[in-house]
């Protein structure tokens, strides 16, 4: 369907920070990763450090080899732009 992705600072990823409204952002694209935590190989608690914020290097240094973006294609909420 069609996609309306939303622009996102900083401080709008930094108010989903919570477990049951939790976004973050990856190599600039912003997910909401709430339906996901239940679902982490890793553990909710590992995936809930990038609550809030840009999950980027701490996602490189896990698993480069995984793709956010087939994966949580459906949970893209926008894109990561400065404040
Ligand atoms: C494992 C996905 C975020 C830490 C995994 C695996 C997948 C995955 C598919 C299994 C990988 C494999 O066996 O080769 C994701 C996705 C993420 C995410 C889609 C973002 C939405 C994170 C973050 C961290 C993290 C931010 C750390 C803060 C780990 C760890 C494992 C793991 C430690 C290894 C678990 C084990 O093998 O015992 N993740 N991950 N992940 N993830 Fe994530």
């Amino acid at each position: 369907g069609v996609t309306q992705l939303l622009r996102v600072t900083p401080s709008m990823l930094k108010e989903h920070n919570k477990k049951d409204d939790a976004w973050s952002a990856f190599g600039g694209k912003v997910y909401n990763i709430t339906p996901y935590i239940p679902f982490h190989p890793g553990g909710e608690k590992e995936l809930l450090r990038v609550a809030g914020r840009d999950g980027t290097k701490l996602f490189a240094l896990t698993h480069a080899w995984v793709s956010v973006d087939m994966m949580l294609d459906s949970c893209l909420v926008g894109l990561l732009v400065p404040e």
